[in-house]
């Protein structure tokens, strides 16, 4: 590979031009190995914000950090591979319905996962907090699991996609997370290297989200779906709304008990929608079209495969999850139907009850959370509860409450109820 300058890059960039492959290749490949300083990285980066990539650049970034680690070769699995990902969101739960659903229809689902950091929950912390289970599995017992039973939520090894790791962390902290052509490459690169054979985007619009507005949400949605066909995975994206948390949970232990409450066959309405939903679109781009989710949440075969999923990775699935020392109930003011729940301060409350974390390195608390007891639309009596915080420092509370208050809105009229799913994109 060619040697650039940094700063040739940089410049070009800066200026509006077109980053050749062999530039991309390279700058993408020296910062990995620490050849391009992080302050360099940073400066292309914002260049990249705010000039934009075209096309083929964009492309070819993503099969650069692609290349900067390994790729996994998921051949000894018979099954059609499909995964999903989600844009982030509060209160979503869904992968943790949605994986052994799929499965349970015939589907293997590779799901690698992360944490939570800020306002939106991470699925491995919801699922750290089911006794025993782990997050952390070798690629051979990775692929062994997905053979045999056909879901697996885990976390990502080192190896995959490094380049995205280290460039994720140094856009966290200068301003650059909300570049599509980054966040595109960011999400296919790793979903690429994964070796899925299909991927269902679930691409979140709306305060709680990363996407505010609808036009930004299309044009990532169909950045990442370009990427994925270029790739050779058949990829759909569903752009789905999040001006309102999803379910009635926010937090870990809390998401963890609505998830099996869907299993089970029950669950919000909501969450049953959009599990279900994104169910078809991945049995589809599988090639499992007649395959029937509902069915498969009516009679049980769903949760056969959570609970085997659970205990492949050392969890008990029928340990009593952990709740939260100090409950606050608040209560409705006055009469009237709730016209909106601000997902983002719903996720900041749960946040600063404890639910979510500030730094990477920080523990979360397992039981923390916001327990909604309405939905928009539900008619609210004064005094009736609204929502509960719960956290396991009474400390805490006040900070949590804060955030929380405003919440709410209960207005004198029903709101016109709002769609979940706002579009496809395929
Ligand atoms: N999620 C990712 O994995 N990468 C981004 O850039 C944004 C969200």
């Amino acid at each position: 590979m060619g040697a650039f300058s940094a700063v040739d890059v940089i410049r070009a960039k800066r200026d509006g031009h077109v980053l050749s492959d062999a530039q991309i290749d390279w700058v993408v490949d020296a910062y990995t190995r620490g050849q391009v300083a992080d302050e360099q990285m940073a400066a292309l980066a914002m260049a990249i914000l705010l000039n934009g990539m075209g096309a083929p650049e964009i492309a070819r970034w993503t099969a650069a950090m692609i290349a900067s680690g390994e790729r996994l070769d998921l051949s000894a699995v018979t099954r059609p591979t499909v995964d999903k990902h989600s844009t982030g969101g509060v209160g979503d739960k869904i992968t943790l319905p949605l994986t052994p659903l799929v499965a349970a229809c015939g589907a293997a689902v590779p799901q690698l996962s992360g944490r939570g950091l800020g306002h939106t929950g991470g699925t491995l912390d919801k699922l750290e907090s089911i006794p025993g289970w782990r997050a952390g599995l070798s690629n051979a017992e990775f692929v062994a699991q997905l053979a045999d039973i056909g879901a697996v939520i885990c976390a990502a090894g080192d190896q995959l996609a490094p380049a995205d790791r280290k460039l994720y962390a140094l856009r966290d902290v200068t301003g650059t997370v909300e570049a599509i052509p980054l966040i595109a490459s960011s999400i296919m690169s790793k979903k690429i290297a994964e070796g899925t054979g299909a991927l269902v985007l679930d691409v979140k619009v709306g305060p709680g989200a990363f996407m505010k507005s609808v036009e930004d949400a299309r044009e990532l949605a169909r950045t990442m779906v370009e990427l994925g066909g270029a790739h050779g995975v058949r990829t759909v994206a569903l752009l789905t709304d999040m001006s309102t948390p999803l379910g009635l949970t926010v937090g870990n232990a809390v998401e963890v008990a609505e998830s099996v409450e869907v299993l089970a066959g029950g669950g919000p309405a909501d969450v049953v929608e959009l599990t279900l939903a994104l169910a078809r679109e991945m049995l589809d781009a599988a090639g499992l079209p007649d395959a029937d989710p509902a069915a498969a949440l009516r009679d049980g075969r769903a949760m056969d495969t959570w609970r085997a999923m659970i205990r492949a990775q050392g969890g008990d699935p029928d340990a009593p999850l952990p709740v939260a020392r100090e409950v606050e109930v608040v209560r409705a003011h006055t009469d009237g139907y709730v016209a909106a729940i601000d997902a983002y301060a719903v996720g900041v409350a749960a946040w600063r009850l404890g639910a979510g974390r500030a730094r990477k390195e920080d523990p979360v608390d397992f039981g923390a959370g916001v327990v909604l007891h309405k939905r928009p639309g539900d008619p609210v009596r004064a005094g009736e509860p609204l929502y509960e915080l719960r956290s396991g420092r009474a400390d805490l509370i006040p900070a949590g409450a804060a955030e929380a208050a405003s919440a709410i809105t209960i207005s004198a009229e029903a709101p016109t109820p709002a769609p979940l799913v706002i579009d496809r994109i395929a």
